[in-house]
């Protein structure tokens, strides 16, 4: 396996960092948010460090960002309880907010939010190592989606701001939330992926305890003067500190309705099992997933080869939806493998901020032993690094490793890595491929490559009933962001879109009465008198 030497110019000296990239003096963070105030933590920090490394003289420093508070199981609570009365039993000013009002309030907060892209890009590629173009993608795409979602609702109350007459039944249905939301995002899009639960809890009129993901903390502290002063006291309450104590308090109080966590299956069916009131609990879940790219043999392969390299290897592997096990036609594998290297020797290794770098190290400490680990026991087991340099380590960083020939035996066949190591499994007949997919734990995507119309009818038949979306000729990917994102088995519970999102994240409730001339006039008489938030025909522009 090539040593650390040829990564030689990898990490820079302290000089060499563009000016406008540069962070000055490591952050302390002792505020957090609770009850529309910012509370100064007096307890204990966790140091956050980047995965980010300084050439010094002395060798490689890796950089401390800061520190955040570590909130003890009372903090979280206090922040809950302050969810819990702003909410009050549904009573509170923001759930029996007119729909119009909540979106100016998140309009609102999106102009603030709109302020501090320069200080969340920056640290997102400080604090997880994204690439500054997927930094500021992550952002952007995070103002169109809470843009797409105001749109998506306004469409949703258009619709509701009419009566509906069925067998004598006069009704009008609206969407209405469903409680106090624990939204908890996962690392890799510490941004975009916690907005797309927490807006939508937040537009729906829940009120919401929202805990940052383990990495990508010190970048939600631009954004929480914005909520404090865009949202009424208690609608958004901001906590830090290990989940282990905070989360499972917060579970174990049976005061979350909404639980909405971005992360592993086990840590999701641990913390669902800690509420007192199971039934009560409305998940919405993305989980773990071995996401399969399936190259069948006559697909166009430089395709093939290029939607694999991008969904395999983007943010190093680190997507929940990013290729994680290729499987190649035997007839094409050899030719695949080195056209899939060839391609791969083309990304550029670097620093975030670097013009067009695209493989950047990895911010969970102990990553690049745990990938030499899967490296080690394919090798064992008789696959060989396919490309020069693969499996490299330096520091925080990991050169991706291609794997061929893939079996069975091998630990990353079944694990999955979400990191740049690309497993390469040969196949003779594609019912290996389809029991697989069968039998696999997950099941989010996949993707397929091929062109016959005959054998991918077939497959997506096949298919079908066993992820949620299947990808033709293209990577697996989340967007556009109006499709469903979901999955079966261990890789998701409900399904997110901007559509979706709305409904996840409140209940229909009816008002009906029978169709006769007494009631007619009650409900014209509430109309007309504007004494309802709910019974109200008002249309929103
Ligand atoms: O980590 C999982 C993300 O939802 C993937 O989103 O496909 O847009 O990268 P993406």
């Amino acid at each position: 396996m090539p040593e650390a030497h040829s990564l030689p110019r990898l990490f820079p000296q302290p000089d060499e960092i563009p000016q406008a990239y540069r962070l000055g003096a490591a952050q302390e963070q002792r505020e957090y948010l609770v009850d529309g105030r910012l509370e100064q933590w007096a307890g204990p920090l966790a140091e956050v460090r980047s995965p980010v490394y300084l050439h010094t003289a002395e060798g490689d420093q890796q950089v401390v960002l800061g520190a955040t508070p570590r909130l003890d199981a009372n903090a979280a609570l206090s922040a809950m309880d302050a969810a819990v009365r702003a909410y009050d039993k549904g009573r509170g000013v923001w759930p029996t907010l007119r729909v119009a009002e909540r979106i100016g309030y998140v309009e609102g907060f999106l102009s603030r939010m709109r302020l501090q892209r320069e200080a969340v890009v920056n640290l997102l590629m400080w604090e997880i190592g994204k690439n500054l173009k997927d930094a500021q993608k992550e952002f952007d795409r995070t103002c169109d989606y809470i843009v797409d979602t105001i749109n998506a609702l306004k469409d949703l109350d258009r619709r509701s701001s009419r009566f509906e007459l069925e067998q004598g039944t006069l009704g009008q249905i609206r969407r209405v939330p469903l409680g106090v939301a624990l939204c908890m995002g996962p690392y890799n899009y510490p941004l975009n992926e916690t907005f797309t639960t927490l807006i939508p809890a937040l537009i729906m009129g829940n009120t919401v305890v929202f805990k940052p993901a383990k990495f990508g903390v010190l970048l939600i502290r631009p954004l929480l003067e914005a909520f404090r002063d865009s949202f009424p006291a208690g609608v958004i309450n901001v906590i830090y500190g290990s989940g282990r104590e905070t989360v499972t308090a917060l579970m174990q109080s049976g005061l979350i309705d909404i639980f909405a966590f971005i992360g592993t299956h086990k840590a999701a069916a641990e913390l669902k099992k800690l509420h007192p009131k199971p039934h009560r609990l409305r998940s919405a879940l993305g989980l773990d997933a071995k996401n399969p790219g399936i190259v069948l043999a006559d697909a166009d392969l430089p395709n093939a080869v290029e939607e694999a390299v991008t969904g395999a290897l983007s943010f190093n592997g680190q997507r929940c939806t990013a290729l994680k096990i290729l499987f190649v036609h035997r007839s094409i594998a050899q030719a695949f493998t080195e056209q899939f290297c060839a391609r791969l020797a083309s990304l550029k290794p670097g620093m975030p901020w670097e013009d067009g770098v695209q493989l950047t190290p990895l911010p969970e400490a102990g990553k690049p032993d745990y990938l030499a680990s899967l490296v080690s026991d394919a090798l064992d087991k008789g696959a060989h690094v396919a490309n020069p340099g693969g499996g490299a380590v330096r520091a925080s960083f990991f050169y991706p490793a291609v794997l061929y020939p893939v079996d069975a035996r091998m630990r990353v066949y079944h694990e999955e890595q979400f990191g740049p190591v690309v497993p390469i499994v040969p196949f003779d007949e594609i019912d290996e491929v389809i029991d697989y997919v069968l039998e696999s734990q997950y099941g989010q995507q996949l993707s397929l490559f091929g062109k016959d119309p005959a054998l991918i009818g077939r497959l997506v038949d096949t298919f079908a009933n066993q992820v949620g979306r299947i990808n033709l000729n293209a990577q697996c990917q989340r967007g556009p962001d109006q499709y469903p994102f979901n999955g079966r088995k261990d890789s998701a519970e409900g399904t997110l879109s901007v559509h979706d999102a709305l409904r996840t994240f409140s209940i229909r409730t009816l008002v009906a009465t029978r169709f006769n001339p007494a009631n007619q006039q009650l409900v014209s008489d509430i109309l007309h008198e504007r004494r309802s938030s709910f019974l109200t025909t008002d249309y929103l522009f």
